[in-house]
């Protein structure tokens, strides 16, 4: 008991001790806790938003002094002072601004608030947040400046304020003290200035991810000595410089890239304005995984040493200028074979021609997409395309392939997606594309395809959108192809098909836009509805049947279709009346009956009221209808004509009661009267329907409201004018047209409607309409098409500049590749559309050229749509006979009153022919009297054609070496001349 005592003695001093230090202590620590609870609670208050949701945060309550904080959602606290070390608060919906009290938790380790909605500063207070390692304000709408004071925080490790709104630049002193950090992301913002040097202080980096700011200047050498960086994402800035071969990267980074960035994986170049040749030395990057530099200006060929780089997973380089030819530039195709890892190989939107190499097959079988698209490839799809069975996507859009498609292309089972349109490819479909089961769009739209569409097709269950337009498809419409089941679209529009389509109208119920029209089928509209299904058809909203051989009447069975929305059966053999119960079909917003043999009388409502989206021009028996159709009154039948009679002897018995019939009728007329204003009221601009995607406001702002500075080119239509989309990022050219004019009306609705129809390499693209009001009240139209960067041909065949150079004149080569893209345009609008489309307007100015130099026909202002059947042209509304076309163009015999004809495009085609190649307008000064273009040019033949020849083309040639020169021309030039010659005769 005593030792006891004694030894509790003994220990008493220490523990007197420790309860003194104890009682000085634990109210430090109280009180620092009842400040990060003050801290949190202003936190709270301002990121709830200007509601202050008390649904927020519910567990944060004030709690006195008690430690209940740490219970609190998203806070940790030491396990030992009770200090909050972490706030993890990522996705809940905090609507607020970011409390500068947040320096108050001095503790802090960890910040997490990505994902929400938070605004405002980033409070410069985080730079008394020493001990913070992580801060992750990402996906926020944070704006201001990238706070200085961040430097202060030199425990950071994880800095990620990707995807906001900050703007400025990157305080350099960020570099010089965060030099722990390791990974840093700002991608996604609004930074701006260069890329301080000072980052390469941050030895321990291994992500820098700087993408899609506006940067500006070369990349800092300097950071080539952050020896451990896996991915360096620069995409879509505005750097500039250019990786040398062997040299160095961006001119300023060493060239010894291979050995300073060893464990590089992913290196994303791609939205910016590098040019150059890839550098052979990326090939010693052998951590390499992703190699991204889509959207730049490289040039050259692709290094075959890549194949060197094992562990390759990802090569995008679209849209680029590299190149390659039957001679070299293709060797990267063998080499990438050994690359056993190699998913994504995306190469289009460049200058590869040539035959597409048959190893292109040999790859590995873990190759998922195969983007060889937009060049100028040719040859064949090699046979054994099949081996690499692990393609989920491939496209070869807009190339010069040829042959057939191959059998084998059946054994890439995981395929989902294959585009394969616009190219020479011809032959039968392989019925093995029904082996595709993972398909979901299938495009093979204006190829040169021919036979039967497989029945095998209706396998594929999972075929979403399925385009077989324009080829030389013939045969009958497998039912099942039509029954596929997860149809939205389906084009086989254009094609030699024919046959009846199926009876039940159920059939048709799967597909969301069908389009059949420009066949040959036969046959009714299908007019059964299958017994057992009953109610509303769903599904099918557009129905497209023109021009094919279909007769019988319109059966009320459409009617059952609940969502049809347009209906076009123009041009068929369509007999009887109109169903009155389409007028009752509130989804349909189109139709178009035009050009049959339909009788009676119009239906008056729905569809029927609104004559801008109404069409039955050419149907000779039809009657009635609403006052603005301007048809005759339906004759009255026999039973009416009696009741009438009736009614008139009736007269006298009801004199007495006509006070009465005169009021009703005074106040039926009113209520008449009325209805009839708010119906006009009610009327919508008619094309403001149809195309309004994009708004006049859009096209205002886009082009600094129509300013002098972005117009592009004016003519008696109006204006066109560069715009960039901002919402988008993107630029077009808007083609805005002058509303005081009659004519303009007519010139837009003629160039939305063969735009619509058509779809080639070489005409040039509209992505939509707008048809508004301005901002003075006025009729506002517009087209908005796809930004022709290198402007026009005829400002290259004249060039304002007085210095003429390789810069703004063109090769030879340059001038038969346009010649030869102005010949397909023109083949596909006369020959392949149907009917043919005569343009009208063929000159310099409307052949606009893209980044490549290849041609794309515009202005289909005054194009004619030509109809095949009655070889006659189409009218449209108020359509006057006169002169089409440009004076020097224009045939001869338009003069003299002809109608339009194709004969008359080909004759202003062989004009800007003998245009592109002398170099002399045919409105020339010197040409008058009997001497015109066409004289001169014969004149020169066959002996002093390099007297008459465009002196510029000389500039391109191999030190003007006149004498080879004139060889090659007389080569490959005597002949087409000839040619030239009889056709404009
Ligand atoms: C944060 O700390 C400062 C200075 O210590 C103090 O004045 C302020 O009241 C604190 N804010 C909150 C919300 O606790
Ligand atoms: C591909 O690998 C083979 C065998 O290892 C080798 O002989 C060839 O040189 C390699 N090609 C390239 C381009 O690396």
């Amino acid at each position: 008991m005593t030792t006891r005592s004694s030894a509790s003695l003994l220990l008493l001093p220490p523990l007197l001790l420790l309860y003194a230090s104890a009682v000085s202590i634990v109210p430090a620590f109280v009180a620092a806790q009842a400040g990060d609870e003050a801290a949190l609670l202003a936190f709270k208050a301002a990121a709830s938003g200007a509601g202050h949701d008390d649904s927020l945060l519910p567990s944060w309550n004030s709690s006195g002094a008690g430690g209940d904080l740490c219970t609190w959602e998203g806070v940790r606290c030491g396990a030992r002072h009770r200090r909050v070390v972490a706030l993890s608060l990522p996705s809940r919906g905090l609507t607020g601004t970011l409390s500068p009290a947040i320096g108050n938790l001095t503790f802090l380790r960890e910040l997490n608030l990505t994902s929400n909605w938070l605004h405002g500063d980033i409070p410069a207070t985080i730079g008394r947040l020493v001990r913070l390692q992580m801060l992750d304000l990402s996906y926020n709408t944070f704006g201001g400046v990238l706070p200085a004071n961040l430097s202060f925080c030199v425990s950071m490790l994880f800095l990620r304020l990707s995807s906001n709104r900050l703007h400025g630049r990157i305080p350099v002193e960020l570099g010089n003290r965060l030099t722990n950090l390791q990974r840093l992301s700002l991608a996604k913002n609004n930074l701006t200035g260069d890329i301080p040097a000072s980052l390469a202080n941050m030895s321990s980096l291994y992500y820098l991810g700087l993408g899609a700011n506006q940067f500006e200047g070369p990349i800092p050498p300097e950071l080539g000595s952050i020896g451990g960086l896996r991915l360096l994402s620069l995409d879509a800035n505005n750097l500039s410089g250019t990786i040398q071969v062997g040299n160095s990267l961006s001119g300023t980074i060493p060239s010894d890239i291979g050995e300073r960035l060893p464990n590089i994986e992913i290196l994303h170049y791609s939205n910016n304005q590098f040019s150059g040749a890839i550098p052979d030395s990326l090939s010693n990057l052998s951590s390499l995984r992703n190699l991204e530099i889509a959207w730049n200006s490289f040039s050259g060929h692709i290094p075959p040493t890549l194949g060197r780089v094992k562990n390759l997973i990802k090569l995008n380089i679209l849209r680029n200028r590299i190149e390659a030819d039957d001679r070299v530039g293709w060797e990267f195709i063998t080499a990438l074979a050994n690359c056993t890892q190699l998913q994504y190989l995306v190469i289009d939107s460049n200058l590869f021609s040539g035959k597409l190499p048959g190893s292109v097959a040999n790859l590995s079988t873990t190759l998922r997409y195969l983007g060889l698209g937009e060049n100028r490839i040719s040859g064949f799809i090699p046979s054994n395309i099949g081996n690499l069975v692990g393609l989920e996507k491939l496209g070869m859009v807009n190339t010069s392939i040829s042959g057939v498609i191959p059998e084998s292309i059946g054994q890439l089972e995981n395929m989902v997606q294959l585009g394969l349109y616009n190219t020479r490819l011809s032959g039968l479909i392989p019925p093995t594309l029904g082996n595709l089961t993972q398909l979901y769009e299938l495009d093979l739209h204006n190829d040169y395809l021919e036979g039967p569409i497989p029945a095998s097709l209706g396998n594929l269950k999972n075929m979403f959108a399925l385009d077989l337009s324009w080829n030389r498809l013939n045969g009958s419409i497998p039912i099942d192809v039509l029954k596929l089941p997860a149809s939205g679209y389906l084009d086989l529009s254009h094609n030699l098909l024919s046959g009846p389509l199926p009876t039940e109208v159920d059939s048709l119920a799967n597909i969301n836009e069908l389009f059949l029209s420009g066949n040959q089928l036969s046959g009714n509209i299908p007019d059964r509805r299958i017994p057992q299904t009953l109610g509303n058809i769903k599904g099918l909203a557009i129905l497209n049947l023109t021009m094919n051989k279909i007769s019988g009447s319109i059966p009320d069975a459409l009617c059952s279709i609940g969502g049809l929305q347009e209906l076009y059966v123009a041009y068929n053999n369509l007999s009887g009346l109109i169903p009155t119960c389409l007028q009752n079909l509130t989804s349909l917003l189109k139709l178009d009956l035009s050009f049959n043999d339909l009788q009676g009388a119009v239906p008056k409502k729905g569809v029927f009221g609104n004559e801008t989206n109404l069409s039955i021009d050419g149907n000779d028996g039809l009657c009635g209808g609403t006052p603005l159709l301007h048809l005759a009154a339906c004759p009255m039948f026999a039973a009416e004509r009696k009741k009438r009679h009736l009614s008139a002897s009736l007269k006298i018995t009801l004199i007495s009661i006509s006070s009465l019939v005169i009021l009703v009728l005074v106040v039926s007329l009113v209520w008449l009267t009325h209805k009839k204003l708010r119906k006009r009221n009610e009327l919508v601009p008619p094309a403001a329907e149809q195309y309004e995607r994009v708004s006049y406001h859009a096209l205002l702002n886009g082009t600094n409201g129509f300013s002098e500075a972005n117009l592009l080119g004016q003519g008696s239509y109006g204006a066109v004018y560069k715009c960039t989309l901002h919402y988008q990022g993107t630029t077009v050219a808007v083609k805005v047209f002058n509303t005081q004019q009659s004519r303009t009306t007519r010139s837009f609705v003629a160039e939305c409607e063969t735009l619509r129809r058509v779809r080639h390499r070489c005409l040039i693209k509209i992505i939509t309409c707008c048809s508004s009001i301005n901002h003075q009240g006025q009729e506002f139209k517009a087209l908005v098409f796809e930004f022709m960067p290198k402007g026009n041909l005829n400002n290259w065949l004249h060039p304002e500049s007085d210095t003429l150079s390789q810069t703004n004149t063109l090769s030879l080569e340059q001038r038969l590749h346009i010649a030869v893209d102005i010949m397909d345009a023109l083949d596909y609008l006369h020959n392949l559309c149907q009917p043919a489309i005569i343009h009208c307007d063929l000159k310099p100015s409307n052949i606009l050229l893209t980044e490549d130099m290849s041609a794309r026909v515009g202005d289909f202002g005054i194009s004619k749509i030509l109809l095949e059947s009655a070889s006659d042209i189409l009218q449209y509304p108020n359509s006057t006979t006169g002169i089409r076309g440009t004076i020097g163009y224009v045939a001869p015999e338009y003069g003299e009153g002809s109608s339009v004809s194709t004969q008359g495009d080909v004759y202003s085609l062989g004009i800007m022919l003998l245009e592109m190649f002398t170099g002399r307008s045919p409105t020339d000064e010197m040409f008058s009297g009997s001497l015109d273009l066409h004289k001169f040019s014969e004149n020169a033949l066959p002996d002093r054609i390099w007297e008459i020849v465009d002196p510029t083309i000389w500039m391109h040639t191999d030190g003007y070496n006149s004498k080879k020169w004139n060889s090659k021309l007389l080569g490959f030039g005597c002949c087409s001349w000839n040619i030239l010659l009889q056709e404009t005769t």
